[in-house]
């Protein structure tokens, strides 16, 4: 694909995916994330023409790359404003890394499957960031040697909130994670903690993720 076919494509992405649907995104940072980030690095060559259309895509291993909308969506109800310190939590093909490195400070990146996050390092390389540091392990037991973070986005299903996870958040910090023990059936959970440490989950929506697995 070229690059003024890729610009054109991700520019009607976002204006029809992302600002023009009933739960809007509205964080122009956010906005100009998605028409920076060129999704169709982060696939495979074979899927680089659906790499722009509402829809989650293989990205091998029996993993996805998100929809679009989803991206925007976690990445703004993050509320980050260009300091914080983000764990992610599935760094897959590493698409929703590096839109979240364009709007944060530095990325800590957990990925369970090596060849993913072998692929996602010489992305990421190749399109130059160099604030998002990745892991190879089970992303359940968070980064306590980087803890704590400001916000975490978890981008696959636990069963449950790993307790972990919400230890290694900062005081005023958020976190989005999708819940369920099946792929129908997750809720896409919002939880806050405090300056005071007390925290707080609200349901934001149904959504379908791929499972957390369990890592050695
Ligand atoms: C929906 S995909 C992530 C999409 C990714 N954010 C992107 O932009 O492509 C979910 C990822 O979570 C990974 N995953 C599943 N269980 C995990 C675990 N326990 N720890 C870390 N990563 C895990 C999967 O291997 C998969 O790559």
């Amino acid at each position: 694909m070229n690059e003024e076919m890729a610009k054109n494509l991700c520019q009607k992405m976002v204006e029809e995916q992302i600002i023009a649907t009933e739960r809007g995104v509205k964080d122009s940072r956010v906005i100009e994330a998605l028409l920076r980030v060129p999704r169709h690095c982060f696939v495979t060559e074979s899927q680089q023409k659906y790499a722009y259309e509402d829809r989650p895509l293989s990205i091998g291993a029996g993993q996805t790359i998100s929809q679009p909308f989803m991206v925007a969506f976690m990445t703004e109800i993050l509320a980050l404003e260009g300091e914080e310190r983000v764990l992610e939590i599935g760094t897959g093909c590493g698409y929703q890394s590096a839109v979240l490195a364009e709007v944060a400070k530095d990325i800590y990146s957990i990925e369970v499957i090596d060849s993913l996050s072998q692929k996602a390092k010489s992305t990421l390389s190749l399109l130059g960031y160099n604030n998002i540091h990745l892991k190879v392990g089970d992303g359940y037991g968070g980064w306590p040697e980087e803890a704590p973070f400001d916000a975490i986005l978890v981008a696959c299903a636990p069963v449950q909130v790993p307790e972990k996870l919400i230890e290694q958040l900062k005081p005023g910090g958020r976190m989005i994670v999708p819940v369920g023990e099946q792929v129908f059936g997750q809720e896409l959970l919002y939880i806050t903690k405090n300056l005071a440490g007390k925290v707080q989950r609200k349901k934001v929506m149904s959504v379908r993720f791929v499972p957390m697995i369990k890592g050695e």
